[in-house]
C-alpha cells in the first residue's frame, strides 16, 4: 500500500547535505587517508576516482533514479518497477537485501557510534592526558571488556539515531544535516589548520599525493574499487530510499558529481587533519581500529592544546557516525511505515529496537561470547562479513542491472537529460563497467 502523502526533500541543498551525511563516515575518516597512504599516494587517488566515476556515480544515480520512480521504500519499489516494466517479481530480492543490509549493518555500526561518544566524554573529561602507549590501550581495552559500558554507549547512539529518525524526513533528517555536516565541515578545517602548524604538514602533502606507481598492484585496485562502492554508501537501500523522496526538479547527474567531490574532498582532508599529527609524534601508521581509538589518543593526551582537538577530532568522529547511522534506519523505517499501522514514530521505535537488539550479540564479541558462532567468526564479525562482502555488492550489482538493462532505455537517458556522447558514455559505464566492475570486487574479495 503506497502513501498518499509522501514526505519530499524541502530542497535540493537538503538532498546534498543528507546524502553527503550518509556517505561522509568512518571510511573517509579513517579508512581513505590509510588506504591512500599505503598504496601509493596519487597514483592510488587517481585509480580511485576512475572508479568513483564509473562505477560509484553510475550505481548511485541508478539508486536514485529506481528510487524516485517509485517513491515507496525499496521493497515496494523493486516489486513495482518490476511490475511496470514488465519483469520478474524476483527483482524485489533486490529491496529485500537493501532493506535488510541497512538493519543489520546499524546493528553493529551503532557499537562503534558508541565508541565514539565514549571517546568524545572522554576527551572532555581529560581521560588522555597524561596517558603512555600501555594507558590509552588500557582504556580501549577495558571499554572493550566491559559489556555494560559499551551496552550503555550503544543504547544511547541508537537513542539518538531513532530520536532523529522518528522526526520524519524534513524535520529529522534534514534537521540534523543541516547542523551536523556544517559543524563537522569547521571541525576538519579546524584541524587541518593545527595540522599546517606542526611542522609535519609537507610529509603529510607527499604521504597523500606523491604518485608512486610502484605500489599499485592488482589488489590495491581491487580495494579501489571497493573503497569507491562503500564510500557512497551503495547497495543498502539507503540511496533508493532517499531517492524516493526526490521531486523531477532535481538533476541526477549534476547531484551525483557535487555529493561524490564533497565526499572525496572530505576524505582527502581527513588525510591531511591526521597525518600531520601522526608524523609530528612519531606515531605508527598501524591498521585497524587502533588508528583512532588508540593512536590518535595518545597524541592528543601528551601535546599542548590536546584537550580541544581531541575533543574535536572526536566529536567530527560522532557526526559522521550518526548521520550514516540515521541513513541506515531510513530505509527500514519507510518500509516498516509503509507496510503496517504504526506511524512514523513507532516505526522508528520498532526497527531501532530490533538493531539495538541485534547490536547486543555484535557487542558481547568483543568479550563475553567472543567465540566463534558461525564460519569461525564470532557475531560482531559475521554481521560485517555478511554485508559487505555479500549483500552489499550483489544489491548494487542489482540496481544498476535492473536500472541499465530494465528500465525503458529512452526515458532513462532523457530523466538523465542524456543525449549524444553523453549517452553513449552513460550507457557504456552502467551497461558494462559498472556491473564488471561490482563483479570483479565481489569475486575478488572472496
Ligand atoms: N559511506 C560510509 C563511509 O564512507 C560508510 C557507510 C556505509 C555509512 C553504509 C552508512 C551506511 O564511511
Ligand atoms: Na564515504
Amino acid at each position: 500500500m503506497s502513501k498518499q502523502l509522501h514526505a519530499h526533500w524541502s530542497s535540493r541543498l537538503a538532498f546534498i547535505l543528507a546524502v553527503t551525511g550518509s556517505a561522509v563516515g568512518l571510511g573517509n575518516i579513517w579508512k581513505f587517508p590509510y588506504m591512500v597512504g599505503e598504496s601509493g599516494g596519487a597514483a592510488f587517488v587517481l585509480i580511485y576516482l576512475i572508479c568513483i566515476a564509473f562505477i560509484g556515480l553510475p550505481i548511485l544515480v541508478a539508486e536514485w533514479l529506481i528510487g524516485r520512480r517509485g517513491q515507496k521504500n525499496p521493497i515496494n519499489t523493486m516489486a513495482e518497477q518490476a511490475r511496470l516494466n514488465g519483469r520478474s517479481g524476483l527483482w524485489t530480492v533486490v529491496g529485500i537485501s537493501g532493506v535488510l543490509g541497512a538493519f543489520l549493518i546499524l546493528s553493529f555500526y551503532s557499537v562503534i557510534g558508541g565508541w565514539s561518544l565514549s571517546y568524545t566524554l572522554g576527551s572532555v573529561t581529560g581521560n588522555f592526558s597524561g596517558q603512555d602507549a600501555d594507558g590509552i590501550g588500557a582504556l580501549f581495552e577495558g571499554m572493550l571488556g566491559n559489556p555494560g559500558m559499551m551496552l550503555g554507549w550503544h543504547s544511547v547512539f541508537m537513542l539518538l539515531v531513532i530520536g532523529i529518525v522518528a522526526r520524519g524526513v524534513t524535520k529529522g533528517l534534514e534537521g540534523a544535516v543541516r547542523t551536523m555536516m556544517p559543524a563537522l565541515a569547521v571541525l576538519l578545517l579546524i584541524l587541518v589548520g593545527y595540522g599546517m602548524t606542526t611542522g609535519h604538514f609537507g610529509e603529510a602533502l607527499a604521504y597523500l599525493f606523491n604518485p608512486d606507481w610502484s605500489k599499485l598492484t592488482g589488489s590495491t585496485v581491487l580495494a579501489a574499487l571497493g573503497h569507491a562502492f562503500f564510500t557512497l554508501s551503495l547497495g543498502m537501500g539507503i540511496m533508493m530510499a532517499y531517492g524516493s523522496y526526490l521531486g523531477e526538479d532535481v538533476s541526477l547527474l549534476r547531484t551525483a558529481r557535487t555529493v561524490v567531490i564533497m565526499d572525496t574532498v572530505i576524505a582527502l582532508g581527513a588525510g591531511l587533519a591526521i597525518f600531520p599529527i601522526v608524523f609530528a609524534n612519531g606515531l605508527d601508521l598501524a591498521s585497524g581500529p587502533g588508528l583512532i581509538f588508540v593512536t590518535l589518543p595518545l597524541a592528543f593526551g601528551s601535546m599542548a592544546g590536546g584537550t580541544i582537538l581531541g575533543l574535536m577530532f572526536f566529536l567530527l568522529l560522532t557526526f559522521a557516525a550518526l548521520t550514516s547511522a540515521i541513513s541506515l534506519l531510513e530505509p527500514v523505517v519507510e518500509f516498516v511505515e509503509e507496510r503496517s499501522p504504526l506511524g512514523r514514530v513507532g516505526s522508528a521505535l520498532v526497527a531501532g529496537a530490533g538493531a539495538w537488539a541485534l547490536g547486543i550479540a555484535a557487542l558481547l564479541s568483543f568479550n563475553v561470547w567472543s567465540d566463534p558462532l558461525l564460519f569461525g567468526l564470532n557475531t560482531f564479525d559475521l554481521l560485517d562479513t555478511l554485508t559487505s562482502k555479500f549483500m552489499l555488492p550483489l544489491t548494487g550489482l542489482g540496481a544498476i542491472v535492473f536500472a541499465a538493462w530494465c528500465l525503458d532505455r529512452d526515458s532513462v537517458h532523457r530523466e538523465l537529460g542524456l543525449s549524444g556522447a553523453g549517452s553513449t558514455m552513460w550507457s557504456l559505464a552502467a551497461r558494462y563497467i559498472a556491473p564488471l566492475g561490482v563483479i570483479v570486487v565481489f569475486v575478488g574479495s572472496l
